[in-house]
């Protein structure tokens, strides 16, 4: 038995001229809930239909649970989808909706009965079987989604922004449900969201696209916190980026040089005395005090900008020309124009290089 439900070998697909999905490569667990995060027009949904079949990609290969499905049409790959529209049939009742795959799929009455009872049992909404999608709230209408895909219990559920219809308590108490549900049936799942907060609450891991390519796989914790990408970094939460050139390798250690200062930060592979690169730290890692009282891995600067934000303050720290972004819940308090130390606590910083795109993994 492979290792992997999904496997998107070099996928590569091209609507015309432009290339929606280029060379993405894949591979998601049994039981692994992987999403696909990244900004509208990026190639997820056209990635989550080359693993469905309604798209057939221009190279590369298709695996589902180790078989060579590129070539086999959707309704033989045994996926449930979930759309963003819900997409339920409006004068079928909730029952008559979850019932209608199992229908084409030729399942008796007495057993559809039952799967459909089941699977409506699972997601709370029995009660609700005779009733009509307009009766119903946005959620529970998601939910119908939900029945309807998983009821002929297939080895993958596709989900494609399912939340992005329902208002933001709402989508944040489904998160819950979806994460639920998927983990309690076991299911290999793919969820496509360009929200963030959404990948990074639900995942087991996430891959980060950006114009049809994959940028990062990862948890959603290597991503926040090793970000691969000056994207990754930008789009997965509020990031600093200060320009810096390599000065020393020490072992762990590389010391960087931003003007006049030497910053050290954990080493990476690959790097050269003299090279230019980015130093990555996240704006509530950054510290900052009083200028006397700076100490080693600081910068000097002065604060330009102060705004309460209520359980913190967002300060920008002019040094140099260049602008740092600060967020502190400490108690003291700095005034624009005041000088100021900003600590950068080594293990928090990362190094980014430009060009630097992982291999997906
Ligand atoms: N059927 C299509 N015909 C032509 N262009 C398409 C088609 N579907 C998607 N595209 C284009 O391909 C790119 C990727 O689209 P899509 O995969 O839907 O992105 P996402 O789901 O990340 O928003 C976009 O530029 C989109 O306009
Ligand atoms: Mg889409």
């Amino acid at each position: 038995m492979s290792d992997w439900m999904i496997e998107l070998d070099d996928i590569t697909k091209r609507y015309g001229e432009l290339v929606a999905n280029d060379h993405v490569t894949l591979r998601i667990r049994r039981g692994e809930l992987m999403t696909l995060l990244g900004p509208s027009g990026c190639g997820k949904t056209t990635a989550l239909r080359c693993i469905t079949g309604q798209n057939i990609p221009d190279a590369g290969r298709v695996l589902i649970d180790g078989k060579d499905v590129t070539d086999v049409p959707t309704h033989r790959r045994e996926l449930g989808m979930v759309f963003q529209n819900f997409a339920l049939f409006p004068h079928m009742t909730v029952f008559g909706n979850v019932e209608f795959p199992l229908m084409i799929r030729g399942t008796g009455k007495a057993q559809r009965a039952e799967m459909v009872m089941e699977v409506l049992k699972l997601i709370r909404l029995e009660v609700y079987a005779r009733h009509y999608p307009r009766q119903l709230s946005g959620g529970q209408q998601q939910r119908v989604g939900l029945a309807r895909a998983l009821v002929y219990r297939p080895k993958v559920l596709l989900l494609d922004e399912p939340l992005s219809n329902l208002d933001a308590k709402l989508r944040e108490e489904m998160r819950f449900e979806i994460r639920d549900l998927q983990r309690r049936l076991g299911i290999t799942a793919v969820y496509v969201t360009h929200d963030q907060e959404e990948a990074l609450a639900l995942s087991d891991r996430v891959a980060v696209m950006n114009k049809g390519r994959v940028q990062q796989v990862g948890t959603p914790a290597e991503i926040y916190a090793q970000p691969a990408t000056k994207f990754v970094a930008d789009f997965i939460g509020l990031s600093d980026f200060i320009p810096a050139r390599v000065a020393a390798l020490e072992g762990r250690h590389v010391v960087l040089a931003i003007n006049a200062e030497r910053i050290s930060v954990p080493a990476v592979q690959g790097l050269q005395a003299g090279q230019d690169v980015l130093l990555f730290i996240r704006p509530n890692d950054v510290q900052i005090r009083p200028a006397a009282e700076r100490r080693e891995n600081c910068l000097l600067g002065t604060i330009a900008k102060s705004t309460y934000l209520g359980d913190k303050f967002d300060y920008r720290v002019a040094i140099d020309g260049m602008e740092v972004r600060v967020q502190t819940h400490g108690t003291d308090r700095f005034e624009i124009g005041q000088q100021v130390a900003i600590h950068l606590p080594c293990e928090r910083c990362s190094i980014i290089l430009e060009s630097g795109v992982c291999p997906a993994t």
